[in-house]
């Protein structure tokens, strides 16, 4: 398959993806074509790659790799403590500004990574070669990093675009289907953002896009970025446009800090029911005329998930899911802003809602 290079341009960086195969063999000539070398390079792995991948990358890799830190990938190890052990070992080694540190791993691995080095000496050099198909379509493009706490959900970060993404398809081989269908919540969600074609085109392929079947894993990567690309290059700070990426991520998020981070419920499987919730609520708002809405709908049913939101909540758990959306970052009132959906390609995203209407729609979902 042709390597890929997406070439993204911000106000604060200019830097490239590259999507295809084998590409971490080719780590040093990717460097060399982006005009990148460093004196010291920090490599925090996550515990769970597979050790053929990780001696791989270190085999490859021809620079001086001072240390390498492996991380144990979770939502409560994507803290403040892990920040601070990461940013020991770059001041024992005497890391500056000019050095490198490379995430290799999931979303969470690079939000971290990402995170320590946006404010290690106010920034560091940042690679970021995703692993899980999540990462590979969504959070390794477009420079948000950041870390949990008990207020609930990324709520500490910074915008700080990396200087090179490496997107290796053969890294997602050893994802479990559990994982894969994490990644393909944040497809889906770019699909529904961009336009009924592409939208038909992940209808049409669902299964080979889950079974990792080129092309079609490659295009769907390459579509997703596409879509961010342009979103982030318009709206990189997230002043108006760039809230359409959190399509479902208000539920989302809510729903993980309520279950306290726990691996009942990843972050894509928050972001299926979250995306449910937002098209059932825009449908219900008379927001999404039917036919689409019926098209979507049954599109979500096809995804082989069966978690549902009143398997994971009762009504009690009600009160606790709306005040995680309020501490959500999208908010500056007392009503909720969601994120909904006219149609494929266009998205509302101001609309605010009465907790007291929340509370009911939040009640009918369990009921039904
Ligand atoms: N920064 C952004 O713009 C952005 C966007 C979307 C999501 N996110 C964040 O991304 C995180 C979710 O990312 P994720 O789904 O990649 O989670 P993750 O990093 O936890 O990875 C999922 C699981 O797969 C394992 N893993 C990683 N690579 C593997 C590989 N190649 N083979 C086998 N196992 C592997 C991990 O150890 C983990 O258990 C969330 O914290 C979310 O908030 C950030
Ligand atoms: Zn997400």
């Amino acid at each position: 398959m042709k390597t890929h290079k997406i070439n993204i341009r911000t106000k604060t960086k200019k830097y490239s993806i590259f999507i295809g195969s084998k590409l971490v063999n080719k780590i040093n000539s990717i460097l060399l074509s982006q005009k990148l070398s460093f004196s010291k390079t920090l490599i925090v792995i996550d515990k769970n790659i597979p050790s053929k991948f990780k001696s791989n990358l270190i085999k490859n890799l021809k620079s001086n790799i001072k240390k390498i830190y492996i991380f144990k990938a979770s939502e409560k190890n994507k803290n403040q403590r892990n920040v601070d052990l990461i940013q020991k070992i770059l001041f024992k080694n005497r890391f500056n500004r000019d050095d490198c540190i490379i995430a290799f791993g999931g979303g969470i691995t690079g939000d971290v990574v990402g995170y320590c080095a946006s404010t290690y000496k106010r920034g560091i050099k940042f690679i970021n070669i995703p692993t899980t198909l999540l990462s590979q379509v969504d959070s390794s493009i477009g420079g948000k990093t950041g870390i949990n706490n008990s207020y609930g959900k990324n709520l500490i970060g910074s915008f700080y675009q990396p200087d090179l993404v490496i997107s290796d398809i053969d890294l997602l081989q050893s994802l479990n289907s559990r994982e894969i269908i994490c990644g393909y919540a944040e497809i889906l969600k770019s699909g529904l953002l961009d336009s009924i074609k592409k939208f038909k085109y992940l209808e049409k392929n669902l299964d080979k896009i889950l079974d990792l079947k080129q092309p079609y894993i490659q295009d769907a990567i390459l579509n997703s970025c596409s879509l961010k690309k342009k979103v982030v290059q318009k709206d990189e700070t997230e002043k108006s446009l760039r809230k359409v990426l959190n399509l479902g991520h208000t539920f989302a998020h809510a729903y993980e800090s309520s279950l306290g981070f726990s691996k009942k419920l990843n972050h894509g499987e928050a972001v299926i029911i979250g995306i449910k919730n937002a098209v059932e609520l825009s449908s219900k708002l008379k927001i999404l005329n039917n036919n689409s809405y019926n098209l979507i709908k049954n599109h979500i049913d096809k995804i082989p998930f069966n978690k549902s939101f009143k398997q994971l909540f009762k009504v009690k758990d009600i009160n606790k899911i709306i005040s995680f959306m309020k501490s959500d970052k999208k908010n500056n009132s007392k009503d909720i802003n969601i994120i909904l959906i006219h149609n494929f390609g266009k998205i509302k995203i101001n609309f605010q809602i009465k907790q007291k209407l929340l509370k009911k729609f939040l009640i009918s979902e369990l009921n039904k």
